[in-house]
């Protein structure tokens, strides 16, 4: 008897339990559907393109680019939605605005790319960091900027731009590298082997050397000890960099290393397993989608090593018609990431759509990817 009213009892608990679990999950069994049109809160297909997103307070917040439907050219600033499930987004308005003063470097039509941002615990201020083209340049500039707010959406103050660390040494080049490059008598023709050393060791970071690095595709890592990272792609997109930020989080350290020299990568996205880091990126064809890449190491500084695509199946050539842009661990979910990525649309760019995969992992841990037209935050532990 004591038996069955303790089964009963427990069983009783259980289902509070589990209960409550689920009342207290945040997300939702509507599934997330990659490549299709995904109305907010005023049912218009979400404008954050090239984005990422912070988790404040019980809420994520998605910052992206503002795309028109002509130009991928920035003309209204950087977007920001507000959701508690991942599904359902709330528009929060324009976060930071590009400039109407024709002498501003965030002035309308310069180019804004890939805004990231972070917390700051010991400041209490949001940094947002993106790529900055300047208007009527190309992609000459290749600068980061920065901004900053109280307010996790905005108005964020706008604080300034440039290339990254001028005058200082990446960890990982060397004394002789420089000595080497000093030697060639010419400059090897692009795309040779000589030509891939003389990048690797350095071709470009020395000339680049006093004015600071390049840095255009970018994201933006909080590592567990609250040091914050800036990853982007340098030497004109040839070699990636990874660069600690000061305390505050508004400017840069002074350490920095390179990161796959030559090997020619942008949209660096990562994230951090069992104390392993792992960076996914893309090659570089523009807005045309190619093969993702995949990298692991086991510090934020190093040593990189390169594994296979990480995409399986139909279009893992192409990674699914999309380009990394960043990688959220989602909370709650013991071992679930979240890739995210952009199918660009450069003719309608308004009308890109996303990509959000949850990254799986094989028997060694190694993460991969799978199509999945949908899936549900819900099912995972
Ligand atoms: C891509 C890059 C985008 C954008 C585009 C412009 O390679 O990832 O962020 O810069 O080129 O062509």
């Amino acid at each position: 008897m004591t038996n069955i009213i303790s089964k009963t009892l427990s069983s009783a608990v259980f289902t509070l339990v589990a209960l409550a679990a689920l009342s207290c999950s945040p997300y939702t069994d509507q599934p997330i559907r990659s490549g299709e049109i995904w109305p907010d809160d005023r049912g218009e297909h979400i404008n954050a393109h090239g984005g990422g997103i912070l988790y404040y307070d019980n809420t994520f917040y998605w910052f992206g680019e503002h795309k028109g439907e002509r130009s991928s050219a920035a003309f209204v600033g950087v977007t920001c939605y507000s959701s508690k499930d991942l599904v359902n987004w709330k528009y929060e308005g324009v976060a930071l605005p590009i400039s109407e003063d024709p002498e501003s470097e965030i002035t309308s039509g310069c180019v804004l790319e890939r805004p990231k941002v972070i917390y700051n615990e010991k400041t209490g201020k949001f940094v947002m960091w993106f790529h900055l083209e300047l208007k009527g340049q190309g992609y000459s500039a290749a600068r980061s900027a920065v901004a900053v707010s109280d307010k996790v959406t905005g108005p964020y103050t706008y604080l300034g731009s440039g290339r990254v660390n001028p005058g200082i040494m990446a960890e990982n080049v060397t004394e002789e590298d420089f000595a080497w490059l000093d030697s060639l008598t010419e400059v090897p023709t692009s795309w040779t082997p000589e030509w891939l050393e003389a990048v690797s060791r350095g071709l470009f970071f020395k000339r680049d050397f006093e004015g600071g690095q390049m840095a255009r595709d970018m994201t933006l890592f909080v590592d567990d000890d609250g040091k914050a990272y800036h990853i982007y792609a340098s030497e004109e997109n040839l070699t990636l960099n990874i660069a600690e930020l000061s305390d505050d989080y508004l400017s840069h350290s002074g350490r920095y290393v390179r990161v796959a020299p030559a090997g020619h990568n942008e949209a660096p996205a990562i994230f951090k397993r069992n104390g392993t880091y792992w960076m996914i990126t893309s090659g570089c064809t523009g807005w045309d989608p190619n093969a993702a890449r995949m990298f692991s190491a086991p510090s934020i500084f190093g040593p990189w090593e390169q594994h296979p695509n990480p995409c399986r199946g139909d279009k893992s050539e192409i990674t699914y018609g999309g380009q990394s842009t960043n990688i959220l661990p989602i909370p709650g979910k013991k071992d679930l990431y979240m890739f995210m990525a952009d199918i660009w649309r450069p003719r309608n760019p308004i009308d890109a759509r996303y990509i959000w995969l949850p990254i799986q992992f094989d028997e060694n841990g190694t993460p991969y990817l799978e199509w999945m037209d949908e899936w549900n935050i819900e099912e995972y532990k």
